[in-house]
């Protein structure tokens, strides 16, 4: 009977757990993850999933609202996946994700940091996106509400997914995160389909014409628009196209991809060039970066630099050192900080970023830094390393799962004095401090907020390589030394 309880009445939250949901307790001491509700809630849980360590549900109806709550400035709040967070004072969010980093520190890297640094905030709490991706649907999410009066979800909409629900699409009237004229450009992009008559996508069904639509806005004012259609139809994508531009100057470089897989993944298929420029460009400081449709580059541009800056000062760099950059992508942190070291060596997997690295590296007249494409865990060899020269501060970026245990490995072998490991999941970033932490002191951690109102969090450790280690090979070789007396 005690399995089976779907509500559990009254739960207090005390705090907010991985991706930004509420914890609480169950009367019975079970963990209950809560979606949307702020520490200091307290509320009756729906429960939605169970598994053998905790419960995961939703907040029923609220008994006390939380003195730690402010009101949401979303209209589509709830149901939108985008910004779960804006529930919470930005400074409480700040708190959060703080405590997320010191946690994982704790509990998963069992790591001494010397400095800890209070995190870095961002001066942008809303519009600090560069890039969105909305989908088409002719379906639209309904709310319970709408559900029970017999609203038709027969609609077109432009907007996000339903966290949860594939080909549910939430339609969005206005959106927070990117710069305008993001709102604009969504909007009439949605009209002028409905005006062209092309079909909204079916998600389920696979039928229809307008599958997606990204927007890239660079901090100088350079836009990017791209149109995925579910058909080659040229003349009605050219006519589409075509007017899109014209009735939205402000664009510098639209393309179009045409999509017939199952998957919405564009980055495998050819972009077609329709107007403009072929890239727009941005600038992080004084390094100018062009970036074609495929490119990944930084997506809140302003607080990237604020990143790149701490890497920087991290690395403390003089002008003379050898250093490695992993998981370079177009090799924005190389290129921002090759003015002040001896050389750079970039390494990332992805053979466009590593073209788009070279020509900014040329773009940015660079000299100094070279770029190779492959995996981190083939690529950094002992061979390398001699090619190279040994790095005397190796940066290290990689994706949210971590470096691969080879590669940190390797890293322990190259012993670089200094280590700066940026990471978007302090988690996995954990987990490698603590296997590196036996030659590594963590001397500084600084955790950055790139993403407001959401739950993900950046976070930069410098290490150090640990001064016993030479001090105890120093005292092994004058040992060896004074036992070896020369014949
Ligand atoms: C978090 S991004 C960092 C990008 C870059 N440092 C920047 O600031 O723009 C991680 C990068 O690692 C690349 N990557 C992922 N796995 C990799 C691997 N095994 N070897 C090399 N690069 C990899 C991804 O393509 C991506 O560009």
């Amino acid at each position: 009977m005690g399995k089976k309880k779907k509500l559990f009445e009254e739960i207090e939250i005390t705090g907010l757990a991985d991706k930004g949901k509420g914890v609480g307790r169950t009367p019975d001491g079970r963990v209950i993850f809560v979606d949307g509700v702020a520490p200091g809630d307290i509320v009756d849980v729906f429960v939605y999933k169970r598994t053998s360590k905790y419960l995961l549900g939703f907040p029923k109806k609220y008994h006390k609202y939380s003195e730690k709550r402010t009101r949401p400035f979303c209209e589509h709040f709830g149901v939108c996946g985008g910004c779960k967070l804006q529930h919470i004072p930005y400074e409480n969010q700040l708190e959060y994700k703080e405590d997320t980093v010191v946690q994982a520190m704790q509990r998963i890297g069992k790591v001494d940091i010397q400095e800890f640094q209070p995190i870095l905030g961002c001066a942008e709490e809303r519009f600090y996106r560069n890039k969105m991706e909305f989908t088409f649907s002719n379906k639209r999410w309904l709310t319970s509400e709408e559900i029970e009066t017999g609203t038709s979800n027969q609609v077109d909409v432009l907007g996000f997914h339903r966290p949860g629900a594939f080909d549910k699409i939430v339609d969005i009237k206005h959106c927070f995160l990117q710069y305008e004229p993001s709102n604009k450009l969504r909007l009439l992009v949605k009209d002028l389909a409905i005006e062209h008559g092309l079909e909204f996508f079916n998600l389920r069904e696979q039928t229809g014409m307008m599958r997606h639509v990204f927007f890239r806005i660079t901090s100088i004012g350079e836009i990017m628009v791209i149109l995925s259609f579910y058909k080659n139809e040229k003349e009605k994508i050219q006519a589409f196209m075509d007017e899109l531009v014209e009735r939205a100057p402000e664009i510098t470089s639209a393309y179009y991809c045409v999509n017939p897989k199952k998957n919405d993944f564009v980055l495998d298929l050819t972009m077609v060039h329709h107007a403009g420029k072929e890239w727009i460009e941005d600038v992080l400081r004084d390094v100018r970066f062009q970036i074609g449709p495929k490119s990944f580059f930084q997506t809140n541009t302003r607080q990237g630099k604020q990143l790149f800056d701490i890497v920087e000062e991290y690395a403390g760099l003089s002008g003379k050192e050898n250093v490695y950059d992993l998981y370079t992508g177009i090799g924005s942190i190389a290129l921002y900080i090759a003015h002040k070291c001896k050389q750079v060596v970039g390494i990332e997997e992805i053979s466009a970023a590593i073209e788009d690295a070279e020509l900014n590296m040329r773009l940015n007249k660079i000299q100094n830094a070279i770029f190779y494409a492959g995996d981190v865990k083939n690529i950094l060899t002992p061979a390398f390393a001699e090619k190279h020269g040994k790095p005397d501060v190796l940066i290290t970026d990689p994706p949210r799962a971590g470096m691969h245990a080879n590669v940190v490995q390797m890293l322990l072998e190259l012993e670089a004095p200094k280590i700066v490991y940026v990471s978007c999941n302090p988690a996995t970033q954990a987990r490698d401090l603590n296997l590196l932490v036996q030659k590594y002191d963590v001397v500084k951690m600084r955790p950055v907020d790139m993403f407001p109102q959401t739950h993900h969090i950046e976070n930069v450790a410098l290490l150090e390589l640990k001064k016993e280690d030479t001090t105890i090979v120093d005292k092994m070789v004058s040992k060896i030394k004074s036992l070896w007396t020369p014949s």
